[in-house]
């Protein structure tokens, strides 16, 4: 890549005179060089109506737009060196991005580092925070390749298309900028309850046997666990849609036998489809015309695991409908809860930058910017394949949430499918990158995101998995996963000591259930994602700009641990009193030395569940609220529930309550503010936890659920 202020200096730079204001904070500009229409780039974007309100010239940045000698055009925001910047979707190395460089072009990217410029997701946007907590942001709507250079300001290079229009988005802090991009893309749906529970993955649980043995075992060593997930040896050759008969004679069987226990599995699918006359689902691609075809009109054809394959145009409605159907009928046949699509960037061995030919053709639909070549949509092949995908899901089962994990995606794609960080490897280094990818995903709009815990490729060590697992079961999204030939990821591979702090790991997720899943209830409403950077704690606070071991859960809770192999824990704390607190304690009562602290913020009550063994036992019987007081003797927090699963939620039957901690003399009262919601409150224990700032044991009362409790405090 070009350095910036080589190019900066070489161009002619223009600004859009009269940019559009389409919503509050939210500046649409548009390069006076374009020559036609638009790239129209992020599918389906929801843009908001114009509310008419004049951009404040002083506030936005002001992006300037040129054109190179090559013809490609540039798009660039001076910023001064002190904005911190950040959201630039999946990239491995630090968590704020400035003087990098990374290019935006989907790629599978199997043993990547900090120095891998382009990974398995695009996601063209940034979030500045100036030195004074003020923030923007900019979304450039292109789905060509893009570099994006951060050495000098941010500096985007489109290498394909028209100039495409570029979004500001200013707020007077990150949050509002976050809620603005959730207003122009759009939230990720409300995942099924079990998708936040653990899930353990294997490239490949060989057997159905395995799959259950697997399963059991979980249940035998109380080990909580939602989901087992079967990579592609399920397949028959590596056929997409298709069973092993030999080791996989009875999928329905097991899925019945999975439930007995309280477990799903997900199968993974892949786009590539084998060219076999033989085989049903290449037969009817052909037939219907849903295969990719190359400059010269011939279907392109390229290696992925199963050999030779033709490739379906996921751009195009129709074959995206075809696809719906082959996924719905396998889900009917295999009883499959959710699927993983995998390999979607999509990855072709042994072609030039192994993927398809840039000028291959697709029937892309008019909605998503007509007919036109691969460059145009790579970067959005996988995200439309995810879309099909879910829609297969939907059509299985209506009354279900669809549940999609995608390895590559689009800014966007959120509201397909939920996304890991690909092919990482078992070191310490790739445990460093974990957090901080997590991060920037969910500051580019992707909240539902996690990693494989424990490392993909080789193998990790007992002190290394057991400290992924730690983190890993606090990210969004939590699943255990390895490569062939590597040790397992199952948390009993590396001894007692890995396995007892996987455990206290497990439960923690599990009684912390009840937040999460009202984070990511409330993410729906103000598109924050559940998992935030510490500086959320405080944008004014530039000591927090860099933290990267630790991170938010919500506004309400602090994760502090280390990602070093010494264990120290480098990251700064936030102003203000943040207490301790451990759901999940070892035999002696204390926190084990392999997982973070928990920290609650004062101020704050966080509702926490019982152990359990699955989310099929969430009861939140007795309701824990864990309280955390200000300096006034105050504190608030909110609880969401409804059915787990389904759509009832978005006619009402849902019970979101808010709850309010104050001090009244020797007592602290615990109660109902406010609920919403028509669904009536379940009858159960509750019990009220008030930290105490001398670190000494919680001061405890039981009470019930719906119950105003009062809690003595000692003198
Ligand atoms: C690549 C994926 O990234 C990995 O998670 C999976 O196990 C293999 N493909 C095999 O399907």
């Amino acid at each position: 890549m070009a350095r910036a202020n080589l190019k900066k200096s070489a161009v002619r730079w223009f600004v859009d005179e009269a940019p559009e204001v389409v919503g509050e904070g939210v500046g649409r500009f548009r390069s006076p060089l374009a020559e036609g229409a638009p790239a129209v780039s992020i599918a389906l974007v929801e843009t908001p109506a114009p509310t008419g309100e004049a951009i404040d010239p002083d506030f936005r940045p002001i992006p300037r737009f040129a054109k190179d000698a090559e013809g490609k055009h540039l798009i660039r925001i001076d910023t001064d060196p002190t904005v911190s910047i950040y959201g630039t979707g999946e990239v491995a190395g630090g968590l704020r991005r400035n003087g990098t460089r990374q290019v935006m072009w989907n790629t599978d990217s199997f043993g990547y580092d900090k120095n891998t410029e382009a990974l398995y997701q695009s996601h063209p946007w940034v979030l500045a925070v100036r030195e004074d907590g003020t923030a923007f942001g900019v979304l450039v709507d292109s789905t060509y390749r893009l570099e994006l250079d951060l050495t000098d300001g941010v500096f985007f290079t489109c290498c394909g298309g028209d100039a495409p229009l570029v979004y500001v988005l200013t707020g007077e802090g990150p949050e509002q900028v976050m809620r603005g991009l959730a207003r122009l893309i759009g939230p990720c749906p409300l995942p099924p309850l079990w998708v936040l529970g653990f899930h353990q993955c294997r490239y490949s649980y060989m057997s159905q046997d395995q799959v259950l043995e697997v399963a059991r075992e979980f249940r035998a060593r109380k080990l909580p666990c939602d989901v087992i997930w079967c990579d592609i040896d399920y397949m028959d050759g590596y056929r997409v849609f298709t069973l092993d008969s030999e080791h996989f004679p009875k999928p329905l069987e097991m899925a019945q036998e999975l439930e007995q226990i309280g477990m799903r599995s997900v199968y993974i699918l892949d786009p590539g489809i084998k060219i076999d006359e033989a085989y049903k689902a290449h037969a009817s691609g052909l037939e219907g015309g849903h295969f990719v075809r190359q400059a010269d009109d011939e279907l392109f054809e390229g290696s992925v695991w199963p050999g030779p394959c033709h490739f379906p145009d996921f751009l195009n409605a129709r074959t995206r409908e075809w696809w719906a159907g082959l996924c719905a009928r396998f889900v009917r046949e295999t009883g499959a809860a959710g699927l993983w699509t995998d390999m979607n960037e999509p990855a072709v061995f042994e072609k030039p930058g192994n993927t398809m030919y840039l000028d291959a053709r697709h029937e892309a639909d008019d909605e998503l910017g007509g007919p036109d070549v691969h460059a145009r949509y790579h970067n959005v092949y996988g995200m439309h394949m995810a879309r099909a995908t879910q829609d297969g899901l939907r059509h299985a089962r209506p009354d279900k949430r669809p549940f999609v994990l995608s390895r590559a995606n689009h800014l966007g794609g959120q509201r397909h499918a939920a996304c890991w960080t690909g092919d990482s490897t078992s070191s310490w280094d790739h445990l460093a990158y974990t957090t901080p990818m997590a991060l920037n995903m969910g500051l580019a709009g992707q909240p539902l995101v996690g990693c494989d815990i424990g490392g993909f490729s080789k193998d990790a060590t007992p002190e290394l998995f057991a400290r992924w697992m730690g983190f890993g079961c606090l990210l969004p999204f939590a699943r255990a996963h390895s490569d062939k030939e590597t040790a397992g990821h199952e948390p009993w591979v590396f001894g007692e000591a890995c396995e007892t702090a996987s455990r206290l790991a497990l439960q923690r997720r599990y009684r912390l259930l009840p937040y999460l899943y009202t984070l990511f209830f409330e993410h729906m409403r103000t598109g924050l994602p559940p998992m935030r950077p510490l500086f959320f704690a405080d944008p004014t606070d530039t000591s927090l700009r860099d933290a990267e071991d630790s991170f938010l859960l919500g506004d309400g809770l602090l994760v502090r641990g280390s990602v070093r192999e010494d264990n120290v824990r480098m990251a700064p704390m936030p102003k203000g009193r943040w207490l301790r607190y451990e759901p999940a304690p070892d035999k002696l009562g204390a926190t084990n030395p392999h997982l973070p602290e928990l920290m609650v913020r004062a101020g704050k009550v966080i509702p926490v569940g019982p152990v359990i063994q699955h989310s099929g036992e969430y009861r939140i019987d007795p309701l824990t609220l864990v309280v955390c007081l200000d300096d006034e003797g105050h504190a608030r927090g909110t609880l969401y529930e409804d059915s787990g699963d389904g759509h009832a939620h978005q006619s009402g039957d849902y019970l979101y309550t808010s709850y309010a901690a104050w001090r009244d003399g020797q007592r602290v009262v615990v109660g109902i503010e406010h609920a919403e919601g028509d669904r009536s409150r379940p009858a159960r224990a509750a019990e009220v936890l008030i930290l105490r700032p001398d670190g000494g044991a919680p001061v405890r009362a039981a009470g019930f659920g719906g119950d105003t409790i009062p809690v003595l405090m000692p003198e």
